[in-house]
């Protein structure tokens, strides 16, 4: 019967690791994957995830099952993160949590939980998106449209087409939004738009479903959801997916929450028997590990002060290459203006070139990126910026 299938072409994401793994340009530089990289193309342990670990290791004395919904502390320490000590919604006790293998695992159970309520929506999410985002929350079962989002002549958001398309939505629809540093674009929705998006779905009645996994890869912990929170505020009912996966670099440790904030803390009990059930159907439970590194971290003022201080020197290299880079192309005259690396955020840039000139850039100059020519800025270091902005112009020609 297997005898059927065939085989598949590589994930566009995670095939361009095993593709860069295997060039033996000394040159090559790697902008594929989003991971965080140092100066040397490492990507380190965090320091207080390193102590964490080891306080974790000295005191934890059994592994038998830590219960469906998780690390507790871990799953109420996200939800503090991302919506505040001052949150209405955990003030009411409004907000259902559990731990979830990575922000897939989240975006998954959130998923299956929308196809729980036999309601027909559709799920909306920008033009472009996350690659895996749509072969994710489709293959639950929910159909999926795209809202304008990127403008490619400023590098930034059409938000005017985008407002268009959300004011035409209704209770039947989900929009997905990025809670802060777009992935793959960069572009970010300002404060304002964030408010007309709140004020819209409060209007029309659509259902927000963020997904937040750059938090602090930004502007700062806080202001990187100071969006996401005013929406909290605002509407009644909408769905978080976090990741852990880059703020605190537990990429291979499947991190993430799926946050449910609900009309009541009767329904958010209801609900969270229901998240729990889809995740039993599915995995059963969450690994935990992750979760007690990242629960330690946040409840502790030391580890947390140490691990906050580590993530803004994470973003200010990012954005210091973003200069970088910027300067170099400047420098070498290109004709196509490249001043949107600098005013996009987090960890990706959308340089907006043709994928016949990303091609080139692989097989000429080993500089892998996405096919969409999205690079993670973080896999640049200072002695590579010549070498990529030569390469850009050759291929901008
Ligand atoms: C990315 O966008 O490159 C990362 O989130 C890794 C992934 O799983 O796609």
């Amino acid at each position: 019967m297997f005898d059927r299938l065939s085989a598949l072409p590589a994930d566009p994401l995670l095939g361009l690791i095993t593709m860069f793994r295997d060039d033996p340009n000394p040159k090559k530089v790697d902008l594929g994957v989003g991971v965080y990289r140092d100066e040397s193309g490492h990507t380190p342990i965090m320091t207080a995830v390193q102590k964490a670990a080891q306080l974790h290791m000295e005191t934890e004395d059994s592994k038998t099952y830590i219960g469906p919904g998780g690390v507790i502390g871990f799953v109420e320490g996200i939800k503090s993160l991302v919506l505040g000590a001052d949150s209405s919604a955990l003030k009411d006790n409004r907000v259902a949590g559990l731990q979830c293998p990575g922000g897939c695992g989240s975006l998954r159970v959130a998923s299956e939980l929308l196809v729980r309520l036999k309601e027909e929506l559709t799920v909306w999410v920008s033009d472009p998106t996350w690659a895996n985002h749509i072969p994710l929350i489709s293959s639950a079962g929910l159909p999926i449209k795209t809202y304008p989002y990127f403008d490619p002549t400023t590098g930034g958001v059409n938000f005017e087409a985008m407002e268009a398309q959300l004011s035409q939505l209704g209770p039947k629809d989900v929009v997905l939004l990025h809670g802060c540093c777009h992935n793959p674009t960069g572009a970010d929705l300002t404060f304002e738009n964030w408010k007309r998006v709140a004020e819209l779905a409060a209007e029309k009645g659509f259902m927000p479903f963020v997904d937040i996994a750059y938090q602090g890869l930004g502007d700062g912990i806080n202001e990187d959801v100071q969006g996401v929170r005013y929406l909290s505020e605002k509407v009644e009912e909408m769905i978080i997916a976090t990741s852990c996966s880059k703020n605190f670099g537990l990429y291979r440790e499947r991190t993430g929450t799926l946050l449910i904030q609900t009309k009541s803390s009767e329904n958010a009990n209801a609900i969270q028997t229901q998240i729990q059930d889809v995740a039993r159907a599915n995995y059963s439970m969450s690994p935990a590990y992750g979760g007690f590194i990242v629960d330690r971290i946040l409840s502790d003022n030391s580890l947390r002060q140490e691990w906050e201080t580590e993530l803004n020197a994470m973003a200010l290299r990012v954005k210091s290459l973003r200069g970088g880079l910027l300067e170099k192309i400047q420098a070498r005259g290109i004709e196509k203006d490249f001043g949107f690396i600098t005013t996009q955020k987090g960890m990706f840039s959308y340089l907006g070139i043709s994928k016949d000139q990303v091609i080139r850039m692989r097989e000429e100059f080993s500089i892998y990126m996405a096919d969409s020519s999205r690079i993670n800025v973080a896999g640049l270091n200072t002695q590579c910026l010549d070498y990529v902005a030569d390469a850009l112009k050759t291929v901008c020609e």
